[in-house]
């Protein structure tokens, strides 16, 4: 039989631990760093409810409907021989690309917690070039590439009771407790205030084509859309859950941790006199520094990457899931085998990432080195293309009746009418028309 999610409350705190990731505690501080603060965060919300959390009900609809994989879901939901199905291919080629890169960071992650606990972050440290040495180094970052994968797969060969949905259970609680306690320190610094005001007031003359699209990259990857996640996820959900209720939790947890992580390092930027555009290095070379100048500060390092491991890896899983869940059922593999496989391909592309922050940095994609590359290629092009692709087969492919009766679970759940059709006005009509505009401004400027 296929295995399903045993609880609501597994069900919750697997789709929020996919949401929640290197994406808000990595990426979004260094993006709202080079694309000047609070305006930045003001368009990622409003494209968050505007746009993704009516893909997230999409997508959820999508999954729980079919019960495959992303590859199936369409040839499933639409006849066989349509050209949609290949929607799934696009969906399964970007969980890989980000799955690439994730890993290397995530790699890092297990580096840095290692440093923290071999308590190498002291003042006198030059931070900068300890992040430097450390991601363009050969081997080391390789090896941590590797390990960072390989528990992702473990998790991922447990399945989804006993894997996925046992450990994120663990995690998350946890995982919210930590950032807190790292915000109060961080905004307890003398001059913090000038990290909250960056955090808070909006400078829209800030605002360029390139940062809106940065921002809609963001909204996607922050709650996981646009490359079958939610779909996958939601095909082990069972018939009786509210997709409009897990839905909305999971945006508002994710918006929540990116604040709170915003809140955790941008007063502590600010308070120790370092620039908030240091790019992808931000959490790493600001948060060491700071943690070495505090009372406990090793601690508090050590809290942090944890945190930051744990969060990385719920969303590995849920990346990595998508393509086994696809070859599992696609070529009636073993799960066993199916993660293996999986798990080369991204070891390869991971290992190409990993290098070209050294040893291969001439080899660049027009001016991007590989690993920018796949994040750039992936946030900005596969995510929103995804997302394109999904509301418009189910805006105008599946009919107004199936969406609606897999969104009110058979008209079980009583759902205002209005609410519902501004929902299907959204995803046949607003979605498609804004991504495509901010797609072809943000790349063809
Ligand atoms: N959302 C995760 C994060 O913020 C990363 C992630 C997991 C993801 N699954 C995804 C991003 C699917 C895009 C698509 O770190």
């Amino acid at each position: 039989m296929r295995d399903s999610f045993g609880s609501r409350f597994g069900v919750l705190v697997a789709m929020a631990g996919s949401a929640v990731g290197l994406g808000n505690l990595w990426r979004f501080p260094y993006l709202v760093g080079n694309n000047g603060g609070a305006a930045f965060i003001l368009l990622y919300l409003f494209f968050i409810f505007l746009i993704c959390l009516p893909l997230m009900f999409t997508e959820f609809i999508i999954g729980r409907r079919s019960q495959v994989n992303v590859f199936g879901a369409f040839n499933v939901l639409s006849n066989k021989k349509s050209h949609w199905g290949k929607i799934g291919l696009i969906a399964v080629l970007s969980s890989v690309t980000i799955l690439s890169f994730y890993c290397v960071v995530g790699g890092w992650t297990i580096d840095y917690l290692v440093k923290s606990l071999t308590f190498q972050f002291s003042p006198q440290v030059d931070f900068v070039n300890m992040f430097n040495n450390s991601v363009s180094s050969t081997y080391r970052p390789l090896m941590f590439t590797g390990i960072f994968l390989l528990i992702t797969a473990f998790v991922v060969v447990l399945g989804i009771k006993k894997g996925i949905e046992k450990y994120t259970k663990l995690m998350m609680p946890l995982l919210f407790v930590m950032v807190i306690v790292i915000a109060v320190r961080s905004l307890t610094l003398p001059g913090a205030g000038e990290g909250v005001r960056f955090l808070f007031m909006p400078d829209f003359s800030a605002i360029t084509s390139e940062t809106v699209l940065a921002a809609l990259g963001q909204s996607f990857f922050s709650l996981s859309i646009g490359c079958g996640t939610i779909i996958t996820y939601a095909s082990y959900v069972k018939k009786n859950e509210n997709i409009i209720k897990v839905s909305t939790y999971t945006a508002l947890t994710d918006v929540l941790f990116a604040i709170i992580a915003g809140l955790a390092i941008m007063p502590a930027v600010f308070a120790f006199n370092t620039s908030p555009s240091e790019g992808p290095g931000l959490v790493f070379v600001v948060l060491p520094q700071i943690f070495s100048q505090l009372p406990l500060g090793g601690i508090f390092a050590i809290i942090f990457f944890f945190i930051l491991f744990f969060a990385a890896l719920t969303s590995s899983i849920s990346l990595l899931e998508v393509a086994v869940a696809y070859v599992i059922e696609e070529f009636s593999f073993t799960r066993k085998k199916s993660v293996l496989i999986v798990f080369v391909i991204v070891l390869l592309l991971g290992g190409l990432c990993s290098l070209s922050q050294g040893e291969l940095k001439s080899w660049t994609i027009g001016e991007n080195t590989i690993f920018d590359f796949m994040d750039k290629l992936s946030a900005n092009i596969l995510l929103p293309l995804g997302g394109l692709l999904f509301v418009l087969f189910a805006g105008w492919k599946m009919s107004d009746e199936d969406y609606f009766d897999e969104l009110t679970n058979g008209h079980l759940l009583k759902i205002n009418r209005y609410f519902l059709l501004l929902i299907r006005y959204i995803v046949r009509y607003v979605s498609p028309i804004v991504v495509v505009i901010i797609m072809l401004y943000g790349l063809l400027k």
